[in-house]
């Protein structure tokens, strides 16, 4: 079976390529938002809320007013006009939260924004908005865990559009489960998990006449600049985002959030420069999180294994406000095969902060529950969990009745397992040791939505042999600049470190949102086709421009290869490097432009595109002191075509990370009394660490998918998380015969262990 680390290349493209930013970052001098400083600058902090569910009645700014160095206390009554922005067509204009701060005195969730504090230095902003004394109406919270669907319609408005509730139908999925000699109906809970990305998040904003300059770390400046446009009445032109470098973001920063209107809003007030950035318990309260969610999966199977239906019934926690649409349910209709199968939500409004997209929106947590469901009916059926899976392999997209563009989940359980070494599993409860641990070993399929959105690029070939990709995107963390440059690199011929490449500013050509890990998938057809026209424009330049070498020709006669011009009838070797034409010609550069449609939104598309991927999990349980870690870890993705081997493992592993916290430590907690997020901190919301995260294996096959691009690189951020968290349970009932359906595995539940020494 093909896999990257076998294909040779001498192309820029699939290689280990580190990551040209690498040096600004470990040199400190990469320029996140928050570190660019001007003149006169101030610093804002924003007063929160601290009821989440009633009125404020009195904001007493006084004393708070009367400190040295403080500029405004804002509220409502003095922040001036900020319009609400509304969705545009598609996906145009996102935004989780609409009502726009301080547009009434209702809170509805704790950490709300209600005031702001403006001051010449941070520490002063800081006291100052402590030093607000606000008196409210209280209301008693609702944050209640158990979640029960509010009664709502078929057809809801959501943040992306209108959904309808029942999601998916085929067959007759009730009277097949009623018929089926064997059946599974368990109900899976995940928590609320909260981002914890290291850079917290925040806003420069700075008006030069009616021009507004954002600082924001942003994954999306376009969307960011339409809406924020929007708020302010000003045509978008009059808005510049300038997003650098993002110290990641996992969603959390796809779109935009509060604290950007009230920097700019006070910096217009202000006629300065206002900084805010929020703290790190802010960033729990008012920035999105990931909803809880409650799904409930009816299987039906044959003695055998195969499957007669499938039911998967989720409820989802949403703000009081706001319509985030959680989509457990994105991966049902098409990952196995059955006739019979209902795919339906409901959502539960509580006094929370807008729930938004986090790392595999949807499908991590409905596939946690379906893949966890299909580990269960493997152990009732006493059949291999992958064998299972294998059974029931789907030969297209059921759901839509259309074949994939390119799925490899066979190949990827295969080297897997391979790999793993799965053929020596024990399936009995308890029966594996190694060095007086017990072992568990459990593994998960999942997969993850593969799409192209539009993007716009140019590429400039420049007189001293370098060269200039430019895309309004941005760079997550991700290794986005260094896919550019090797893509511009693969046309040109110019050598990575002589291409500087200019991203993150929405004055450059529009590009795609980070996110959806459909950033990579959507700039190759743009950058190419940059590339391209530059190199036709250089061509066209070489013969029409007096005092090149190719003066007297026709552009046609010409060729381009590995950075040099040649008459086509005398071949390459007698080729002539594009600066020295450049030079000759006195032009400092030709430029091309690049231009990719969208593939989403197509009402019938002729293919389901989607990335898959396994994960193969062991885990040690020592029940003498309850300890349970996760000892080794596999993965195989197929993700079409990695572009950077190095960049694509490293998402892998960050995802694999991030699962062993969604598996066994991330969730945040509600204080029933006030609403409050109560573990909002590092210390207390526990992500994974060095110290949980055992050396991690990860593969990746080899099936280019040109549906997507040439190239065929679809994306890779987000399905590294997909399945994991049901392959670590299943481990972990492997290991101690508990099969926790809550998650995060708690120390707690597994000290009714059988598995006792
Ligand atoms: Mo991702 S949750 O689309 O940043």
């Amino acid at each position: 079976m093909p896999t990257t680390e076998e294909t040779p290349t001498t192309s820029p493209i699939g290689r280990k390529t580190p990551r040209i930013d690498g040096p600004l970052k470990v040199s400190g001098t990469a320029q996140y938002a928050s570190d660019f400083h001007f003149p006169g600058m101030l610093y804002a902090v924003p007063v929160e809320a601290t009821i989440a569910n009633g009125r404020v009645k009195k904001l007493d700014t006084a004393a708070a007013e009367k400190m040295p160095g403080v500029r405004t206390i804002f509220h409502r009554a003095n922040i001036g006009k900020i319009f609400r922005s509304v969705k545009g067509e598609g996906l145009k204009r996102i935004c989780e939260e609409r009502r726009p701060p301080f547009e009434d005195d209702v809170v509805r969730y704790y950490g709300q924004y209600i005031g702001l504090a403006v001051a010449d230095t941070f520490e002063t902003a800081k006291a100052a908005a402590d030093a607000v004394r606000v008196t409210y109406d209280k209301d008693k919270p609702n944050v209640e865990n158990d979640l029960k669907a509010d009664d709502d319609p078929a057809v809801i408005e959501t943040t992306y559009g209108p959904e309808h509730r029942l999601e998916s139908e085929r067959g007759d999925p009730d009277a097949a489960f009623a018929s089926a000699p064997v059946k599974l109906d368990q109900t899976y809970v995940t928590p609320t998990e909260t981002h914890n990305p290291i850079e917290l998040q925040g806003t420069t904003a700075i008006w030069d006449g009616s021009v507004l300059m954002l600082y924001e770390e942003s994954q999306g400046i376009f969307n960011l600049r339409a809406v924020l446009a929007q708020m302010f009445g000003s045509p978008k032109e009059n808005v510049r985002v300038i997003t650098k470098f993002v110290g990641s973001g996992f969603g959390g920063k796809l779109w935009p959030w509060t604290h950007c209107p009230l920097a700019a809003a006070a910096a217009s007030q202000l006629g300065k420069p206002v900084k805010l950035v929020i703290s790190r318990k802010m960033m729990f309260q008012s920035v999105g999180h990931r909803a809880r969610t409650q799904q409930r999966v009816r299987l039906g199977a044959t003695p055998e294994g195969k499957l007669v239906s499938l039911q998967h019934d989720y409820v989802y926690q949403r703000s009081m406000l706001d319509a985030h649409h959680e989509d457990c349910g994105e991966a049902t209709p098409f990952q196995y095969s059955v006739p019979n199968l209902r795919v339906k939500f409901g959502r539960a409004k509580r006094n929370i902060g807008a729930t938004s997209s986090m790392r595999g929106p949807g499908a991590v947590p409905g596939l946690y529950a379906t893949e966890s469901a299909m580990n269960e009916l493997a152990d009732q059926l006493k059949i291999d969990s992958v064998r299972l899976r294998v059974l029931n392999e789907p030969k297209i997209d059921e759901g839509l009745g259309i074949p994939f563009s390119s799925r490899h989940l066979l190949e990827c359980f295969e080297l897997g397992a391979e790999k793993f070494g799965w053929s020596k599993r024990n399936p009995e409860v308890g029966s594996m040791k190694r060095d007086g641990l017990i072992l568990g070993w459990g593994m998960a399929g999942g997969s993850w939505i593969a799409t192209r959105a539009a993007a716009e690029a140019s590429v400039e070939l420049r007189d001293d042999g370098t060269a200039r990709v430019a895309c309004g995107t941005q760079d997550i963390g991700t290794g986005t600049y260094t896919i550019l440059a090797q893509l511009a690199s693969e046309k040109t011929g110019v050598l990575l470190d002589k291409i500087e490449v200019a991203l993150g500013d929405t004055s450059l050509p529009a590009g795609p949102t980070s996110g959806g890990s459909q950033a990579t998938a959507s700039v190759v057809p743009a950058v190419l086709a940059a590339a391209d026209h530059a190199i036709a424009s250089l061509l066209t330049m070489a013969a029409t421009t007096p005092g090149t070498q190719f003066e007297k020709r026709q552009p046609t006669d010409l060729a381009f290869e590995a950075g040099r011009v040649f008459v086509k009838a005398d071949g390459p070797a007698k080729g002539v490097p594009f600066a020295d034409l450049l030079r000759r010609a006195n032009v400092r550069f030709v430029t091309g432009s690049g231009k990719s449609e969208a593939m989403s939104g197509e009402k019938k598309p002729k293919f389901s595109t989607h990335s898959f991927g396994c994960h193969f999990v062991e885990v040690t349980w020592q029940p003498e002191i309850a300890r349970l870690r996760v000892s080794r870890v596999v993965t195989v993705i197929d993700a079409g075509r990695i572009i950077n081997l190095l960049a694509g493992r490293n998402q892998i592993e960050g995802a694999v990370v991030m699962g062993i916290g969604m598996a066994l430590l991330e969730h945040t907690s509600y204080d029933p009394q006030n609403g409050a997020p109560i573990n909002s901190n590092l210390a207390d919301y526990i992500v994974a660490v060095n110290a949980d995260v055992p050396k991690l294996e990860v593969h990746f096959v080899d099936f280019p998918d040109k549906e997507i691009n040439q190239l065929g690189a679809r994306g890779i951020g987000e399905i590294g998380l997909a399945g994991i968290a049901a392959a670590i349970t299943a481990s972990v009932y492997h290991a101690t015969g508990v099969r926790v359906r809550e998650l995060p595995v708690r120390i707690e539940d597994l000290l009714t262990s059988s598995v006792l020494s």
